[in-house]
């Protein structure tokens, strides 16, 4: 009897079209370097390429191969190009990817242990490994009162902490009456605009998030937070969540921890310590002072899909009390009851996060830990802040450029003594030149130029040649305004 009719791709096929992904892929890396960093091209430019209806009948998968080198990669800035210093980082490596492509190929949605329970074990067991790793305080450890769980990002992290401060804050209540307290939350200036938007979409309201000001540095201010605090008491508004970030995403500034980690214990209210990039760098003893009074938190969060060689999405998100993470999340209908979660015995991943459905990220994340080890992870941290530091000392020695905030790690703020609109040309003609990609900020309301070294591979050569760059082309545009 012949073969029912089917528009599958056979397992033959699948081996074909897979040994060739994977070759491609390879040569992407291998070549990346001779592409321009940032895509060249204009709003629509690519979309004009496509076909402007779906195909009838299906196409062979040398053609979709095709497309990606013609169509696809034109429109790529290539975030995996060792002169990519733009934003922070969102490095990939070898066995991260091969992580993913094992979670893609098995295909299982882990939303609750049940339905796939190494899914769920061994996302709780390496949430313990990185306690250990990053030397976090054992309060996370799961088999106590608290534990970790991915997240996509670290905006679902920051919104998960706030609203289990919130349901804690209001006793439990604001889930189901809507929330008629006034309280308020806290963060600096410099503080990610993912917080406000949390703020936003757990009802609190932006107006009830009061901006603490930071010192010279862009780091909190401690006494301005607990000023702000008091006056919200005496007039009758409840403080119940703080932001402390390690490493801005503006400057890569340090909120000192165990300051506003006390005054958060004096007043009751939830800190969550938001270190999405620099989180990272805890895997390295000489780097852990940045954490001092972690233990002070009630969450913490940081993101192996920025520095940890993991692919996007991977969020770490470490509660103490997971029981308040739970109450606020947990919604349990008929169709997903089962004896397992009944038992109380295994965590059910969905109560921990907002979408129900969940991939298996862990996969990538063990890769990447059994692949380079402690060791293997600390050696390239290390490389990186080391190659920032060089690129700082030689923007210091300089006397046409200037450091513009402290140099912790990794991300290097500065910018040429002649003011913003020379700055600003500078930062498009570098982007434009396709060899490198730099991003700016605004600090104390001047223009500055960014440059974080988080890619896989970045080398000295690289931040040699980045510099070369940026002082011949200051030096260029300089005499062409002569
Ligand atoms: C300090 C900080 N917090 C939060 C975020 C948001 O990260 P995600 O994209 O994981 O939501 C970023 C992104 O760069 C960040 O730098």
């Amino acid at each position: 009897m012949s073969d029912p009719k089917s528009y599958h791709m056979s397992s033959d096929e699948f081996k074909k079209w897979g040994y060739a992904v994977i070759d491609w892929i390879a040569d992407y890396h291998e070549t990346i370097e001779s592409r321009p960093v940032r895509a060249r091209v204009k709003p629509g430019e690519i979309r004009e390429k496509f076909s402007p209806h779906p195909p009838i009948s299906g196409e062979p998968f040398d053609r979709i191969l095709e497309d990606m080198e013609t169509i696809i990669l034109p429109g790529i800035t290539h975030w995996q190009s060792p002169s990519f210093f733009a934003f922070f980082p969102a490095n990939v490596s070898g066995p991260s990817i091969l992580g993913e492509l094992l979670s893609s190929g098995i295909g299982v949605q882990g939303m609750i242990w049940a339905t796939s329970p190494a899914c769920t074990e061994l996302e709780t067991h390496l949430m313990d490994w990185l306690v250990s790793m990053l030397d976090l305080p054992p309060k996370y450890i799961s088999t106590g009162s608290g534990g970790g769980v991915i997240q996509d990002s670290a905006s679902s992290a920051a919104l998960c902490a706030l609203l289990a401060a919130r349901e804690e804050a209001t006793k439990q209540v604001s889930n189901h009456t809507g929330c008629t307290m006034p309280l308020a939350c806290y963060a600096s200036s410099q503080a990610h605009s993912s917080i406000e938007k949390a703020v936003r979409i757990a009802g609190i309201g932006s107006d009830n998030l009061r901006i603490v000001e930071v010192d010279s540095s862009f780091a909190m201010i401690p006494a301005d937070l607990e000023r702000k605090m008091r006056r919200d008491c005496e007039e009758g508004i409840q403080p119940f969540f703080v932001v402390a970030t390690i490493g801005t995403t503006s400057s890569n500034a340090m909120d000192p921890l165990r300051k506003i980690g006390s005054i958060c214990r004096d007043m009751g209210v939830w800190l969550h310590v938001d270190a999405a990039m620099s989180g990272t760098a805890a895997v390295c003893p000489e780097f852990r002072f940045l954490f001092d009074g972690l233990e002070l938190a009630d969450s913490f969060c940081f993101n192996p899909h920025k520095w940890m060689f993991t692919n996007f999405d991977c969020d770490c998100f470490f509660v103490a009390r997971k029981a308040s993470l739970i109450h606020a999340l947990s919604i349990l209908p008929e169709y997903l009851r089962n004896r397992a979660s009944q038992t109380g015995e295994v965590i059910d991943y969905r109560d921990w996060q907002i979408p129900l459905g969940r991939r298996f990220r862990a996969l990538k994340l063990w890769c990447v830990i059994r692949h380079y080890g402690i060791e293997g992870i600390r050696f390239h941290v290390r490389k990186h802040v080391d190659l920032a530091q060089r690129f700082a000392k030689w923007v210091n020695e300089s006397d046409d450029f200037e450091l513009t905030a402290p140099v912790p790690l990794n991300l290097v703020c500065f910018r040429h003594v002649n003011g913003d609109d020379f700055n600003q040309e500078l930062l498009d003609t570098l982007n434009n030149s396709g060899d490198l990609y730099i991003t700016h900020t605004r600090l104390e309301e001047h223009l500055t130029l960014r440059l974080c070294v988080g890619q896989t591979n970045t080398e000295l050569s690289h931040i040699e040649h980045a510099w070369d760059l940026i002082q011949k082309t200051a030096f260029d545009l300089v005499r062409k305004s002569r």
